[in-house]
């Protein structure tokens, strides 16, 4: 059974929405940043302030070789950055979360948690660095995806069972 990889911009909601799948489901789901922290056994954060961005750009890599060819039938959230490592489309079925870069940003700052939620992000930043990001990802999201989803003014549970619908058919 394929993989279903959940792409999109930082903030967008990935892995609430992995981990409302697997309550939806007998599937299991993993973290591409989760994976990379624990074999680097330190947070994005430092690995950006002291590698740089290649350095972890490199770990994605690395990290999408081995979903490629050791893991199956599972949910996989993703990092912002994670969709450009060659061949994407290998590692599974590739769903785009997407949303206006304002609703994911306004949706960021009315979290309990928004400071630490921001602070964790390199490029999340500056905010309007971040907007470019995303106006600049946008068409390649767009490109990659298999399915998109729409997830501005929808519950975690509705997206969840959303995708689980369309990646059936
Ligand atoms: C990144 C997104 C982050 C993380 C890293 C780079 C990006 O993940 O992988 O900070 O390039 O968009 P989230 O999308 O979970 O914030």
């Amino acid at each position: 059974m394929k993989n279903i990889v959940l792409i999109g911009f930082m903030g967008v909601g990935k892995g609430s929405v992995a981990r409302a799948m697997v309550q939806q489901t007998a599937m299991m789901a993993l973290d591409t940043d989760d994976v990379i922290e624990s074999m680097e056994n330190r947070s994005v954060k430092e690995i950006f302030a002291k590698e740089g961005e290649e350095y972890f750009r490199n770990l994605e890599r690395k990290t999408a070789r081995w979903l490629k060819k050791k893991v199956e039938g599972t949910i996989i959230s993703t990092g912002g950055g994670f969709f450009k490592v060659p061949a994407i489309k290998k590692v599974g079925t590739i769903v785009l979360l997407n949303a206006p870069f304002e609703t994911i940003y306004e949706r960021i700052l009315a979290h309990p948690d928004a400071d630490k939620k921001l602070k964790k992000r390199p490029l999340f930043q500056d905010i309007d660095k971040a907007r470019a990001l995303y106006e600049e990802r946008l068409s390649q999201y767009l490109k990659v995806a298999d399915i998109i989803i729409d997830v501005s003014d929808k519950d975690v549970n509705t997206i969840a069972k959303e995708i689980l619908k369309k990646v059936k058919k």
